[in-house]
């Protein structure tokens, strides 16, 4: 399959199977902005339940906050954002539209890509985002929507120190969004103006840097690889020096082989003290730690900073399939299959009962009912049967019951597995035995 076609694929299944859809579409949309659909949503959540549960629920030593995504104007001054945080724009004097000046050098312009004409110089386009607070005109307070959400943590640092009980080496995470003016939103999900981020801020003694950060960056890869298909598809790239953010004296990218090439998908950012030397010079609160040997310093920060909604594409595109099998009528067709891993689809089970006659209903709806308090459970009962199975294979629905006829008579119904598509005759008591002992087997994290 050709890379584009690829792309094109998964935005289209994304849209048709309530994955995703262009925010305040009816208006014509708005660039770089995307709202998640029923399914879109669901498997939102699993991934960032998964990336909590291994991240901060398993390790004693890292706690979770959730800080407002707006902020003072001072936090951007004191993280260097206001000053530093911008990407080159140049613009073509004909068409008027904008770019990336390192993009189109990238990809070998020297012309407006649109139109062919001359473009202007590079200067610099700082990315962040503002509004204004309060009620009276022209005494208007500007505040920041925040551009990496890990702003947050620093501020909620000394609060956490005070109250958690916690020593170095201890982290703080928080899945939250982020904003950013961006020149070209692009890529689908990949480069949009309100994403959001999973963010890891551990505090260590500053000769305990290395050890940390190496830790870390192995930790994140092995998350990503124990849940993709494709692992030979993820690989580290280090920063030159003249690419690294202001904050960070090291920096390496967990990238992704995506259809445009390989793409950054979370950056382990070796900050070192820049952040509560910063904030504690521009706020005056005293970051210094004094440790149980009684050596007094600032902390030390190894961040791990991902995109939730550019692992969510990573993750679609890693799971795609396509598989030419006999269909209902012996021909064969092409079934299109989401191979995700089955904690992270968003429906775990589809409940199909045969037949809409009221008995076999009653039998799929307590199956429904039992199910669904503990996983993501839909019922369909419309359409023939192949053709359900190929719409739960299409969200990537790892187990699919079926409720017979039969099944009125044995109570047993067969559990179809999505990527072998064998089926299974059970007792209906054992179905939830069997779904949650298959979830617990793929996770092996
Ligand atoms: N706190 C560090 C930080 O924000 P970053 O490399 O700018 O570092 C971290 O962002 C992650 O956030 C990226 O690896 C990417 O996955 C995601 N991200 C950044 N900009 C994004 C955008 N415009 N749209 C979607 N995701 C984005």
């Amino acid at each position: 399959m050709k890379k584009d076609d690829l792309m094109d694929k998964i935005v289209s299944l994304a849209k048709r199977r309530g994955f995703v859809y262009p925010a305040s579409e009816i208006y014509g949309g708005i660039a770089g902005f995307y709202d998640f659909g029923p399914n879109g949503l669901e498997m939102k959540n699993n991934l960032k339940k998964l990336w909590w549960s291994y991240m901060v629920r398993k390790r004693k030593n890292v706690v979770g906050i959730d800080g407002a995504v707006i902020t003072h104007k001072d936090v951007w001054k004191a993280s260097g954002h206001l000053e530093s945080f911008s990407d080159p724009l140049a613009e073509c004097k004909t068409c008027k539209r904008r770019f990336r000046a390192d993009h189109l050098q990238e990809e070998g312009f020297d012309v407006c890509p649109n139109c062919g004409g001359v473009l202007s110089e590079p200067r610099d386009f700082n990315l962040m985002m503002y509004t204004e607070l309060g009620v009276v005109e022209g005494e208007k307070e500007v505040a920041y929507l925040r551009g990496e959400a890990c702003q947050s943590i620093y501020l909620d640092y000394d609060n956490i120190i005070k109250t958690s009980r916690q020593k170095l080496p201890f982290g703080i995470c928080q899945i939250g969004k982020a904003f950013r003016n961006e020149i070209t939103p692009k890529y689908f999900l990949f480069r949009q103006r309100e994403f959001e981020q999973w963010d890891l801020q551990y505090f260590v003694a500053p000769e305990d840097m290395k050890e940390a950060y190496d830790f870390w960056k192995e930790e994140r890869m092995r998350w990503y690889k124990t849940l993709m298909n494709n692992e030979e598809n993820l690989r580290f790239r280090q920063h030159a020096d003249d690419e690294l953010a202001h904050y960070a004296k090291v920096a390496f990218d967990i990238e992704f082989n995506s259809p445009f090439g390989w793409k950054e998908l979370e950056g382990i950012h070796w900050r070192g003290d820049w952040d509560l030397s910063r904030h504690g010079h521009f706020s005056g609160v005293n970051f210094t730690y004094t440790d149980d040997k009684g050596q007094s310093f600032i902390p030390h920060i190894v961040e791990t900073s991902g995109g939730v909604d550019r692992s969510f594409l990573f993750f679609l595109i890693d799971a795609y399939n396509e598989e030419i099998v006999k269909g209902e009528n012996g021909h064969e067709e092409t079934r299109i299959v989401l191979k995700l891993n089955p904690n992270i689809s968003p429906v775990t089970v589809a409940v199909l009962p045969l037949s809409k006659k009221d008995e076999l209903s009653s039998l799929a709806d307590s199956i429904y009912n039992e199910l669904s308090s503990s996983f993501n459970v839909q019922y369909d009962h419309t359409g023939s049967i192949g053709k359900r199975y190929r719409r739960q294979d299409e969200i990537g629905t790892p187990y699919c019951v079926t409720v017979d006829f039969q099944s009125l008579e044995d109570n047993k119904v067969t559990i179809r597995d999505r990527d072998t598509m064998k089926q299974q005759r059970v007792d209906v008591s054992r179905i939830f035995e069997i779904v949650n002992t298959k979830l617990k087997d793929s996770l092996n994290i």
